[in-house]
């Protein structure tokens, strides 16, 4: 093979998602710029045994570094630890443990995220509505923030009022069905805040079977680009806002490779969000757009590149060949 393999890297996801795949993608794009990286890429689909079964195979399997994003905190940390006591680097992304035996996190400041949703709600409700909550994973630490945040945030104006909250496990169709049953208690709602846009178009489904999506603003966190995520739901206002919640695999790639390659490295790299509403999303769309360009343009080169190593080494055979003849 033209390239050889020095340096093998373990990432075990949580979930199976556009998010996710998203993330993936740019860790695999990062790594064509460090040459011997084998990725090994496992997800585990919400369920924390499988998250395990992934990492001890991933550790079995000898892998240099790890990279992290636990489903759920409590449950995952003791296998984080087992690899981390090992030497094995574990560099975590999105999700936190419940220790500090992990050598690195990149991502975003959930509870961070939480207040300003929580602020923007506060300033769009003009401080007074009946607000609910769709919210992920009760026991994973990015639900637990974006909660924290939001109810700190909200502390300030107390007559907006959360009058219900219910966990759809960052998942559409659970959100579908846990705001259906919200909306048939509650016949006032102002406004639903989803932890994440996934789950804000369940919620969003609810309410047009009801007749009721025009009687309340939706409110959701990652701000995918892409047909039918995020950006385009606010696009065409089915959602009044999002929030960026980076996926940063390249930031997570260039982490893991300072660990593995001895240099400096920060060992908690926080990823910016920002708001995006009917004022930006088209612009959000255009940029994204362009910069999809681009990185297909960056996967062609590396394509060209391994033809050419390819042909230069058999070349380089036939010489060695031509020269014993
Ligand atoms: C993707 C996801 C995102 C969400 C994040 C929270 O798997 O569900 O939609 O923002 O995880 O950890």
């Amino acid at each position: 093979a033209p390239r050889e393999v020095r340096y093998v890297v373990g990432v075990s996801q949580c979930s199976d998602d556009e998010w996710r795949e998203q993330m993936n993608k740019e860790i695999r794009r990062e790594a064509l710029f460090y040459p011997g990286v084998k990725i090994d890429i496992r997800t585990a689909k919400d369920n924390n045994a499988q998250q395990i079964a992934d990492i001890e195979s991933l550790i079995g399997e000898g892998v240099d570094l790890l990279i992290v994003s636990p489903n759920e905190a409590d449950a995952i940390t003791p296998v984080i630890e087992k690899a981390y006591n090992k030497g094995i680097p574990v560099v975590l992304v999105d999700r936190k443990i419940r220790s500090d035996k992990y050598t690195a996190y990149v991502g975003a400041d959930n509870y961070e995220i939480g207040r300003q949703v929580g602020s923007y709600i506060a300033e769009r409700l003009q401080g007074k509505g009946n607000l609910v909550e769709v919210a992920g994973l009760k026991a994973s630490t990015s639900a637990l923030e974006r909660h924290r945040g939001l109810m700190d945030a909200l502390r300030e104006t107390p007559d907006i009022k959360l009058i219900a909250s219910a966990d759809a496990a960052w998942l559409r169709v659970p959100a579908e069905k846990a705001f259906g049953d919200i909306l048939s208690k509650f016949p006032d709602i102002d406004m639903v805040f989803a932890h994440n846009d996934r789950m804000a178009a369940g919620a969003y489904d609810a309410a047009v079977k009801q007749h009721r999506e025009h009687d309340m603003l939706f409110v959701g966190i990652d701000a995918l680009a892409g047909e039918g995520y995020g950006v385009e739901q606010v696009a065409n206002r089915q959602l009044d806002a999002t929030f960026i919640y980076p996926t940063g695999g390249d930031k997570v790639m260039e982490v893991a490779m300072n660990i593995l390659q001895g240099r400096d490295y920060t060992r908690e790299t926080v990823l910016s969000t920002a708001l995006v509403n009917k004022a930006n999303a088209r612009i959000m769309q255009m940029q994204t757009a362009h910069i999809g360009q681009l990185d297909n343009k960056i996967e062609v080169l590396d394509k060209q590149l391994d033809t050419y190593l390819m042909r230069y080494s058999s070349q380089r055979m036939l010489l060695y060949a031509c020269i014993v003849i």
